[in-house]
């Protein structure tokens, strides 16, 4: 796992959690959390790009989170929409390269249309790529990879014993995209709920009182300064 010459990681990859904690101290509606915190998405984007962080991968919406009520849901998904829409306008000024990670079959069709035209049209920009985990659980990434490598065998295109890590990480969503040196959640919950399972076997985790929606530059600045802190040794000596 290289790591950039002045110790910068070259993949975040962020929790975006306690937008409804952070709505319920203000009195106002979950989905006035989410809008929140989709602003503080943006700025921390944003930010990656000035850092030179290569990838940063953001967990929006877990395949877990159609528990929560079918509001709440409707809510997120018409956010998910219009931060879209206003992505793909400002395509050109953000240069932001786009990638979704996530079945996102099962999202509404104008919604998985604005995902596939943000990804290829995107797909220029090689400033900071975002990974946007949509509908993302690592279990279902682990199991659709499963999936479409057994349809290879049967097809005839590949033979059991072709399979390894590095053949078994190209049937993931993240094929071709190094695993993540840091993964930071906020919001003082410290597990993983679901988040790049296949991914982050070696990565450094930094758990943060702070809520998402509250999350900006310093946070990530500090996050990245308690991550250079420490000793990887990737069961070396
Ligand atoms: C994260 O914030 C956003 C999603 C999971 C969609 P939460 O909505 O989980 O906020 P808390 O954890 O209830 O505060
Ligand atoms: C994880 O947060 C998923 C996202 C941030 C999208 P949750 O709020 O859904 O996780 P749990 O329920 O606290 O584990
Ligand atoms: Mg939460």
């Amino acid at each position: 796992m290289a790591q950039t010459e002045n110790n910068m990681p070259r993949h975040i990859a962020i929790i975006m959690d306690g937008n409804g904690r952070w709505a319920k101290k203000r009195g106002l509606p979950r989905t006035a959390g989410h809008s929140a915190g989709g602003e503080a998405f943006r700025n921390i984007a944003n930010y990656c790009r000035t850092l030179g962080v290569e990838y940063l991968t953001v967990y929006a919406f877990s395949t877990e989170n159609w528990k929560r009520s079918e509001e709440e849901v409707s809510g997120i998904m018409k956010l998910l929409g219009k931060y879209l829409e206003e992505a793909l306008r400002d395509m050109e000024k953000n240069h932001v390269r786009f990638r979704f990670f996530g079945d996102l079959s099962r999202l509404s069709p104008q919604l998985q249309k604005l995902c596939l035209d943000a990804q290829s049209r995107s797909s220029q920009y090689d400033e900071v790529q975002v990974n946007f985990c949509l509908n993302y659980g690592g279990r279902d990434e682990i199991i659709r990879g499963i999936r479409q490598f057994a349809q290879d065998v049967a097809a005839g295109k590949k033979s059991p014993n072709d399979l390894n890590e590095e053949e078994f990480s190209r049937y993931l969503d993240s094929a071709g995209v190094p695993d993540p040196e840091l993964v930071i959640r906020p919001s003082g919950e410290r597990r993983i709920s679901n988040f790049l399972t296949w991914q982050t076997v070696y990565s450094e985790f930094v758990f943060m009182d702070v809520l998402w929606p509250d999350f900006g530059p310093e946070h990530l600045d500090a996050a990245i300064a308690e991550y250079q802190k420490r000793n990887r040794r990737f069961g070396g000596a």
